[in-house]
C-alpha cells in the first residue's frame, strides 16, 4: 500500500510532545513491512541544519488561500525506508514557534492541508491511503471529500483520522476559514464542520474520514462520554462504528536500556545491576543526595492540566514527608514550573526540576528512578509509562486513556499487575496510591523485583498495532489495492497481504482482538466504578474571533467537473483558485 501521513510534528525533526513520536517510529514500522509509507510536514525554522543539507528540492507552486498566493516550496529526504517531504514557506512556518502565538493558525494549517492536496499530482507518489493526524492536518480528508474527490488524481484516495488528543480542536471563526479556503456556507452547518458557532478543524476529519482512530482502545470509548468527549462526544457516538482505538507502542530501539547510549550504565533484565549506577549519577547530575537506599520517584511530562498536576500541587507536602526524591522535567505552564521550582527552593537536596526539552536526560531519568509518577485527568495514550516500564522504573499511573490499557496495578492476592494505579482524580488517591508502592519498594523487595523485571520484559513495540493500522487500511481500499506494490528501488519484495475482512465485520473482530492480543492490554480490570471521577474539566475553548475583516467569498467551491487524463493536468484543474503550479526556481529569501 502506499501511504501518506500528514502531521504537524514527527521525530526526529520536530517535535513538541507524543504526536512527534509515534508518527516518526510508526512510520518506518510500516515501511519495514513492505509499504511505501510518506510523511509531509511543516518545514519549521527549528528543523535542525543537519536535516535541512539533507533536503532536496522536488518542486514549488503557488497555493492560493483567498486574496493570497503563496510560495509553497516541497523538499524531501528520506531515512530508514520512509520518504519525507517538507511543505515550505517562510511566512507561516519560518517563525520562532512551532504552534499558537500569531494568532493566525487557521491559516497556516489552511495553507499547509492545501499544500499537501495540490502537491500530489506534483510529486512522484499517488497514496491509497492519507493518514492525518490531529487537528493541524484535519482539513486534508475535508478538503479532500468537499472539493477534490471528483477529480481523478484524487477520487480513490482513502482517508484515517487519527486523534492524538480530542482537547486541542483548532477552533476558529467561520468567515476567517472561508476566507482562506473557499468553503461554502453549506458545509458549515452541525452536522458538518460548524461546531458551536465556530469552525472546527479536527471535527472537519472527524465528518469526512473514511476511518477514525485514537491511540488507545480505552480512550477511543472515553471520549464517547460527556465528560471526555470535548463537545465532539455527540459526533463520536454517531461515528462508533468507525473508531477504533489502536494502542501506541514505542520506539524500542531508541529506549532500550541494553544499549542506551544516554545512560550511566546499561543494563538488563538479565542483569539490572547497572540500574543502581544510573540511580547514583542521576542524584550526582542533579545534586541530588547520593544515597541508594532512598526512592526516586520521576516524572517526564508537559507542564499542563491534563498530566494531573494539580494533584501533586495539592498534597506536595505530604508526598515530601515520605523519605523520597523527586525529579521532574518538562515545559509548560507557568503555575507548574513555579510549584516545581518552588520544591527544590524548599526541598534542597530531595528535589530536582529542569524546564526544558533534553532527551538525554530524560533517558537518564527513565533509568535512574525507581517510581515513574503519572496522576493524568485524561491520557490518550502516554508513553512516558510504557519507556518507564521498559527502564525497569514502576509506573504510579491514574487509570485514564492507555494508562489503564498498559498498567495494571499490583494484586497481592493473584500476583498479577506491573504498576500502581488509582482511578478517581483524587489527591488522596495518588498519595495513597503512592504510599502503597513506597510499601512494596522497602518492604517486599521481592515484589518490586518481579514488577521491575515484569515492566523489562513487556512488549511495547508496534509489533501488533502497525498490523491493526493495516488491516483497517486494508479494510477500507477497494480489494485490487490491498496488495503491498513494489516500488521502484524498492528493498523490499512486494508481499501480498491477508485479505481485509468486510468493514462491518472488521470492527467487532479489530476492537476484540484489541483486547484479546494487545500484549498491553491488562488481562483483569477491577470493576469501574460508575461514579464519575471526582473532579470535572473546566475547558476553555477559544471563542470563535469576532469581526472577520475578510468577506465571505462567495465563490463556490466546486472545481470544474471535466475529465483529466494526466496528472498535470489534473493537478491544474485541481483547485479552481489556485496557480497553475508551474516548476519554477525556489523563491528563498
Ligand atoms: C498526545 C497525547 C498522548 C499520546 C500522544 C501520542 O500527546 O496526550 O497521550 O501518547 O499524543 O499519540
Amino acid at each position: 500500500m502506499r501511504i501518506l501521513f500528514v502531521a504537524s510534528e514527527c521525530v526526529p525533526f520536530i517535535k513538541t510532545g507524543g504526536l512527534a513520536d509515534v508518527v516518526g517510529s510508526l512510520a518506518p514500522v510500516l515501511a519495514q513491512k513492505g509499504h511505501d509509507v510518506r510523511v509531509i510536514l511543516p518545514k519549521y525554522a527549528a528543523i535542525a541544519e543537519k536535516y535541512e543539507n539533507q533536503m532536496h528540492h522536488v518542486i514549488d507552486f503557488e497555493v492560493q488561500l483567498g486574496w493570497r498566493r503563496q510560495y509553497c516550496g516541497i523538499e524531501s529526504l528520506e531515512m530508514d525506508g520512509v520518504t519525507y517531504y517538507f511543505v515550505d514557506n517562510r511566512y507561516y512556518f519560518g517563525r520562532n514557534y512551532i504552534y499558537g502565538l500569531g494568532g493566525d493558525e487557521y491559516e497556516r494549517f489552511a495553507f499547509f492541508a492545501r499544500a499537501v492536496l495540490n502537491c500530489l499530482p506534483l510529486i512522484p507518489f499517488e497514496p491509497d491511503i492519507i493518514h492525518a493526524h490531529d487537528w493541524q492536518a484535519g482539513m486534508v480528508p475535508a478538503l479532500l471529500r468537499i472539493q477534490y474527490s471528483h477529480l481523478p488524481a484524487y477520487a480513490s484516495i482513502k482517508t484515517v483520522m487519527t486523534i492524538h488528543n480530542l482537547q486541542y480542536q483548532g477552533i476558529f471563526g467561520i468567515r476567517d476559514v472561508q476566507d482562506v479556503l473557499h468553503l461554502p456556507d453549506s458545509v458549515f452547518t452541525d452536522d458538518k464542520l460548524e461546531c458551536h458557532g465556530a469552525a472546527n478543524y479536527l471535527k472537519a476529519g472527524l465528518v469526512y474520514a473514511d476511518e477514525v482512530t485514537t491511540v488507545s482502545p480505552s480512550y477511543a470509548e472515553e471520549i464517547q462520554t460527556g465528560y471526555y468527549g470535548e463537545r465532539l462526544d455527540g459526533l463520536l457516538r454517531a461515528k462508533r462504528d468507525h473508531l477504533t482505538g489502536v494502542l501506541n507502542g514505542i520506539d524500542t530501539v531508541e529506549y532500550d536500556p541494553s544499549t542506551d547510549p544516554s545512560i550511566a550504565q546499561r543494563y538488563s533484565v538479565e542483569d539490572m545491576s547497572g540500574k543502581a549506577a544510573n540511580k547514583r549519577a542521576l542524584q550526582e547530575q542533579l545534586g541530588l543526595e547520593v544515597r541508594p537506599d532512598v526512592p526516586i520517584i520521576g516524572m517526564v511530562s508537559r507542564l499542563s492540566n491534563q498530566k494531573g498536576l494539580d494533584l501533586v500541587d495539592y498534597v506536595i507536602a505530604d508526598i515530601m514527608r515520605e523519605d523520597v526524591q523527586l525529579v521532574v522535567l518538562g515545559m509548560g505552564d507557568s503555575r507548574y514550573v513555579n510549584l516545581f521550582s518552588w520544591a527544590e527552593q524548599n526541598y534542597p537536596g530531595r528535589v530536582a526540576a529542569r524546564f526544558a526539552m533534553d532527551h538525554d536526560l530524560a533517558h537518564r531519568i527513565y533509568a535512574g528512578s525507581d517510581i515513574f509518577l503519572m496522576p493524568s485527568q485524561f491520557e490518550p495514550c502516554g508513553l512516558s509509562q510504557m519507556i518507564s516500564l521498559r527502564y525497569g522504573t514502576v509506573p504510579v499511573v491514574r487509570e485514564t486513556g492507555g494508562l489503564r490499557d498498559t498498567v495494571l496495578s499490583y494484586n497481592d492476592y493473584t500476583g498479577a499487575g506491573n504498576g500502581f494505579t488509582f482511578f478517581n482524580y483524587n489527591a488522596h488517591d495518588m498519595l495513597h496510591t503512592l504510599q502503597r508502592a513506597l510499601h512494596y519498594y522497602h518492604d517486599r523487595k521481592d515484589v518490586w523485583k518481579t514488577l521491575r523485571e515484569r515492566g523489562m520484559s513487556g512488549d511495547y513495540s508496534w509489533r501488533h498495532s502497525a498490523e491493526m493500522y493495516i488491516s483497517l487500511y486494508q479494510s477500507i481500499l477497494p480489494g485490487e489495492q490491498r496488495f503491498t506494490q513494489p516500488v521502484q528501488g524498492d528493498p523490499h519484495e512486494a508481499v501480498p497481504q491477508a485479505p481485509a475482512k468486510k468493514p462491518a465485520a472488521k470492527k467487532a473482530a479489530s476492537k476484540k482482538e484489541a483486547k484479546a492480543n494487545d500484549p498491553h492490554e491488562p488481562k483483569e480490570k477491577p470493576a469501574k466504578a460508575s461514579a464519575k471521577p471526582a473532579a470535572k474539566k473546566t475547558t476553555a475553548k477559544a471563542a470563535p474571533k469576532a469581526g472577520d475583516p475578510h468577506e465571505p467569498t462567495a465563490a463556490a467551491a466546486k472545481a470544474p467537473a471535466k475529465k483529466t487524463t494526466t496528472k498535470k493536468a489534473a493537478a491544474k484543474s485541481t483547485d479552481p483558485h489556485e496557480a497553475a503550479p508551474a516548476p519554477k526556481k525556489p523563491a528563498k529569501k
